[in-house]
């Protein structure tokens, strides 16, 4: 296996271009299946008699923030397979009560199968996964977000590679389980958070162009450019990506426009002077007169209103933030498939 001693799924940085494409792969055949099932044209493994995957496995999850997506594709998502899901938010557990991190992963993965956890700090998710004895997936921490970016790139394979699945052996790509994206151009207009932070350490690698635009003070950090910087510029295949404060020079040509809210959370108290400060970076038709003519918007979600106009967020020829939302659940899907069946040399059930 591709994924023999993979322990955790904190960031992309830690996965290869191959291991990234093998989980997207599984995930576009997942939907298919599940696709199938939901309007009748198939049953589901479970349905037709077969060994559940994870039954009598448990899935903790521990929210320190609040969550729509995550939550809801990571429940639903485990339960696909059998398993049991346990959801431990800010006002139940005793971590907000100022139990340790350290304890508190000792304590629940002594009774877990799985950990996903949405906290603050990428340290705290490290901290988890380093006293875990079982799995832990980054739901979400300031710096990373690994489970959208994957559901993103899916959404690109979909927009722009849509027989990829039938693809496997051209020749081209003999070691990929899927063909590199093509050279698109990703335009993020926004703040450098934990959103264009994942977009940044993967989609060069696949092939795929980012260009960033964000205001002074809003810069993505440091030791993410360099990464992204190392792994884009000079290769063949690879992207490249650019830096700029003025968002009409991140759109010109792009072929996706993706942003993001200005406040992420645990940054309330700074909402008057950020929505100050991004002034005039907020996506309208008007702001991507220069991208390609039929650009695609993208956003993780939730969104406001200042970020992305009315236009632009509910036009369907432009915006797919509802398919990117709805492939989060077959990507986290693939990424329980990897860490409690591949990487342990398991069988996949079907
Ligand atoms: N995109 C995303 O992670 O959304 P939630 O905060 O609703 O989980
Ligand atoms: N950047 C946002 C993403 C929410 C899914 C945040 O961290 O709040």
């Amino acid at each position: 296996s591709h994924f023999k001693g993979t322990k955790h799924f904190l960031t992309l940085r830690d996965f290869t271009p191959v291991q990234i494409l093998h989980l997207i792969r599984r995930s576009l055949e997942l939907k298919q299946q599940i696709t199938a099932e939901r309007a009748g044209q198939a049953l589901s493994p479970l349905a037709k008699g077969e060994i559940a995957p994870l039954a009598s496995k448990t899935l903790g999850m521990i929210f320190s923030k609040k969550s729509t997506r995550t939550r809801v594709s990571a429940e639903a998502g485990w339960a696909y397979y059998g398993g049991s899901t346990m959801y431990l938010g800010k006002d139940d557990i005793q971590l907000s009560g100022g139990e340790a991190l350290r304890d508190t992963s000792v304590v629940i993965s002594s009774m877990v199968d799985c950990l996903l956890a949405r906290v603050g700090e990428h340290e705290e998710v490290e901290t988890l996964a380093q006293y875990s004895s079982v799995p832990v997936i980054n739901a979400l921490t300031a710096k990373y977000h690994p489970l959208q970016a994957l559901a993103d790139i899916m959404t690109l394979y979909e927009l722009y590679l849509p027989d990829a699945l039938s693809h496997k052996s051209s020749p081209s790509s003999t070691s990929l389980p899927l063909p590199l994206l093509p050279k698109l151009n990703i335009a993020w207009v926004g703040d450098g958070n934990n959103i264009i932070h994942s977009l940044l350490v993967t989609l060069p690698r696949l092939g795929a162009n980012v260009s960033v635009a964000t205001p002074k003070g809003y810069d993505c950090a440091p030791d993410v450019v360099e990464y992204a910087e190392e792994h884009a510029t000079g290769g063949d295949e690879r992207g490249e990506i650019s830096f700029t404060r003025d968002p009409e020079v991140a759109v010109k040509d792009a072929d996706v426009i993706v942003t993001d809210t200005w406040v992420s959370m645990g940054q309330e108290k700074e909402k008057a002077k950020r929505l100050a400060e991004f002034k005039g970076y907020q996506v309208t038709e008007a702001m991507a007169k220069g991208a390609k003519p039929d650009w695609k918007f993208m956003h993780c979600l939730p969104r406001k209103p200042e970020e992305v106009d009315d236009d632009v967020f509910y036009n369907p020829e432009r915006s797919v933030v509802f398919q990117e939302a709805e492939n989060r659940k077959y990507t986290v899907m693939a990424v329980y498939e990897m860490l409690m069946l591949w990487a342990k040399d398991a069988p996949v059930g079907k």
